[in-house]
């Protein structure tokens, strides 16, 4: 199988006035479809950055180099260098992106069955009652009760949780071959955020998507990834299937990582 994403040698460098910070150093990794590769890595090592580089989302003082190649219909586009039109084409269509709070994305000011049907009208030519029978569909994808009548709420009538399956739902109704996912469970609390990953672990499969899923929690990772990348300043120090990386750990970081947590070792 090949490729949905493939990042070659992705070197990412900041400079504001005097100070210039390497924030990617040089990375590589691919992600396939139907799979989760989790990224992890201690706060400032670039995380966060890779995912917005994928998207083409960095401030305009930001230096970019490398290639990030996204598979479609076995073409290959190189995002580094398309348009500001040819992007938009592919975000939220295509590639789309979770964020740690769901009001990065949900206007309080409209239902969410509004923002939804918007998302859909935003890349497909159909008319609204139609989107709205996708939109209640892709709700009831999410797992949110009586979609009918959370159609017409607005975003402060609901829960944490299901704002954040909202936010999902809007990410993934225009049928996406990749999911960035920005530590996605990091504001709800531990029942919540379990479910959520049961979802996503259902998209992957259902949808054939391949995700990545940025977190500090390791517990998370043992739990749904089946790739895991480990970043360090700017680097990858470590890559492998999320078993070999548990059981033997070969980098010093990897091992101080795992060892903050060891409950979390034990993976069923
Ligand atoms: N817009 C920006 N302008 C300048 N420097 C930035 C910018 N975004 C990130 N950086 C720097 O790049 C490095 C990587 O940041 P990044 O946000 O990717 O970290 P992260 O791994 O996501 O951390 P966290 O776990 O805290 O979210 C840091 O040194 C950060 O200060
Ligand atoms: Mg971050």
């Amino acid at each position: 199988m090949e490729p949905v994403l493939e990042i070659k040698n992705l070197k990412v460098r900041f400079t504001l006035e005097e100070q210039v910070v390497e924030a990617l150093k040089g990375i590589s990794f691919s992600i396939y479809p139907k799979e989760i590769v989790a990224l992890v890595g201690e706060s400032g090592s670039g995380k966060s950055v890779t995912c917005y580089s994928i998207l083409n989302l960095l401030p305009k003082y930001a230096d970019i180099e490398g290639s990030i190649t996204f598979r479609k219909d076995n073409k290959k586009i190189e995002l580094l260098r398309l348009n500001e039109k040819q992007l938009r084409n592919i975000r939220g269509n295509d590639i789309s992106m979770v964020f740690q709070e769901p009001s990065a994305v949900l206007n309080p000011l409209f239902t969410v069955g509004h923002q939804i049907v918007e998302t859909i009208l935003s890349h497909r030519d159909i008319n609204k009652e139609e989107a709205k029978e996708i939109a209640i569909d892709v709700m009831r994808k999410v797992h949110i009760p009586e979609p009918e009548r959370r159609f017409y709420q607005y975003p402060h009538e609901l829960s944490g949780g299901l704002k954040q399956r909202v936010a999902i739902a809007i990410a993934i109704v225009n049928n996406p071959l990749i999911l960035l996912a920005d530590e996605p469970t990091t504001a709800l609390d531990v029942t919540v955020s379990a479910q959520i990953l049961k979802l996503f672990l259902e998209l992957k499969e259902n949808l054939k998507l391949g995700i990545l899923l940025i977190t500090h929690d390791l517990g998370i990772v043992a739990e749904v990834a089946d790739r895991v990348i480990v970043l360090y300043r700017g680097e990858i120090v470590e890559e492998g299937d999320v078993f070999s990386i548990f059981d033997s750990p070969e980098h010093p970081y990897t091992k101080k990582l795992l060892n903050s947590r060891p409950s979390l070792l034990k993976r069923a």
